[in-house]
């Protein structure tokens, strides 16, 4: 096909200048190839979505399965597709990778234990757990707030809501820094961690069936008791999903947010000064848009076509790959104003960050409690907060689902004793 010469050429993805800022590519697909054959880094042939509505619609679609064994190419079993190592680590059976029946009855397991009561009782430990990183640094007058908050914060989180005792949350900490760093990259250390990780939350399943507490293990332990069956190494993929699911993002979360808000000045005052005042509500709202304007899902995990179909007018071949890009849905002018704007009492705002239908995320409310208690506290404790680093010098991961900062280098006036 000639290319119309009224079209500027097709931009080029997955380059280190596509990592530092999509948004422009993103909108050139929206408006020209809205659902685009792609070749991903790892040699994988994928369709991009990238309108709100068709993401919206193909996220609910059931025709679109989560079980990589629908591929066409069986890239998974090959180690394109997926967790890096979840496969050879029997981690297979979680929520993102089966359908409907299996799907319904984890996730009616994993809501009995998960709970937004539990999530809620854990406010204080979150705050606790924010002011402790927060002295960590606080009295320096600089710091890299990616290895020093929002990497341990979702950690030390997950792990006491899972009950892994303190003792053993540093186990997790390296092992989550592994697949940090490496995501995208050499997958061999990556599927080492999670190795260790299975055979680490094996043992602790075991060790709780005989003395259960209060914790969210023994809470898919109970849940299973009740008639439901949830085999050990449910429980343990259960474990690890949650584990694996609700980090990365939450890193980011609180990684791109900070970020975003420095660069804000006005709209970050706006915040400041709600806060201030002792005024919870912009708090919620300002997370929301965050999560809008530069969440950090920016694609949704892998979907496969189970039979030919027809996304946003575009024909999809049984066994193709279908990734929704979220990122680019939610900065769609057709369904929000002003897109590119950063508007933190955004009230019309039925974002995609968390997904949408059976898959959308199980922990959004622990993320969303996260998200508040890091950025209200740091903006409370570190007013004058500012980045140390020109933007254009800061590192982006090029990882394919994940957008996230490598650091974030930040300078404010020590806090005294
Ligand atoms: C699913 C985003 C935090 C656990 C998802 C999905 C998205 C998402 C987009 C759907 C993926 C898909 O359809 O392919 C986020 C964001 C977070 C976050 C942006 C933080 C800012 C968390 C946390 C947890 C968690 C803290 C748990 C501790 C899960 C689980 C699923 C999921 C278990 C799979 C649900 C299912 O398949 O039924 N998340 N997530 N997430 N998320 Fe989150």
């Amino acid at each position: 096909m000639t290319p119309d010469p009224g079209i500027p050429a097709a931009p080029e993805l997955f380059t280190w200048q596509f990592a530092t800022d999509p948004y422009p590519a993103y909108a050139w697909l929206r408006e020209h190839s809205p659902v685009h054959r792609t070749t991903l880094p790892s040699g994988v042939e994928a369709w991009l979505v990238t309108r709100y509505a068709d993401a919206k619609q193909a996220l609910a679609d059931a025709r679109l399965s989560k079980n990589p064994v629908h591929h066409s190419e069986h890239a998974h079993a090959k180690g394109k597709v997926g967790i890096p190592g979840e496969r050879s680590a029997d981690l297979m059976t979680h929520l993102l990778n089966i359908d409907p029946p299996d799907h319904t009855r984890l996730r009616r397991l994993v809501s009995k234990a998960f709970t937004p009561r539990r999530v809620a009782g854990f406010a204080p430990r979150v705050q606790e757990l924010t002011d402790r990183l927060i002295d960590g640094f606080a009295g320096k007058g600089e710091a890299d707030l990616i290895h020093e908050f929002a990497f341990p914060l979702p950690i030390y989180a997950i792990c006491d809501l899972l009950g892994v005792p303190a003792e053993d949350q540093d186990d997790f900490r390296d092992w989550a820094g592994m697949m940090i760093r490496h995501g995208g990259g050499p997958r061999g250390g990556v599927a080492r961690s999670v190795k260790k990780m299975r055979a680490y939350l094996l043992e602790l399943i075991h060790r709780k069936r005989s003395e259960l507490g209060d914790d969210l293990i023994s809470g898919l332990i109970r849940a299973s008791d009740h008639g439901e069956h949830l085999t050990e190494n449910e429980a343990a993929a259960m474990a690890f999903i949650l584990l694996f699911a609700g980090f990365e993002t939450t890193v980011n979360l609180i990684g791109n947010g900070t970020y975003t808000l420095l660069r804000h000045p006005e709209q970050r005052r706006r915040l400041q000064d709600s806060l201030a005042r002792g005024e919870h509500e912009l708090l919620g709202t300002a997370v929301e848009e965050l999560l809008r304007y530069d969440g950090p899902v920016e694609l949704a995990t892998w979907r496969f076509a189970t039979e030919p179909l027809t996304v946003g007018g575009q024909s999809v071949a049984t066994g193709d790959p279908v990734l929704v890009v979220l990122a680019a849905a939610d900065r769609d002018p057709a369904r929000f104003a002003d897109p590119d704007a950063l508007d933190l009492t955004r009230r019309d705002n039925q974002h995609l960050g968390y997904g949408h239908g059976i898959h959308y995320c199980l922990g959004a409310p622990l993320a969303r409690l996260e998200a508040q208690a890091a950025l209200a506290t740091l903006l409370t404790r570190l007013p004058d907060l500012q980045l140390a680093a020109e933007p254009a010098e800061l590192r982006w991961r090029g990882g394919l689902i994940m957008r996230g900062l490598r650091t974030l280098p930040v300078a404010f006036t020590p806090e005294s004793d």
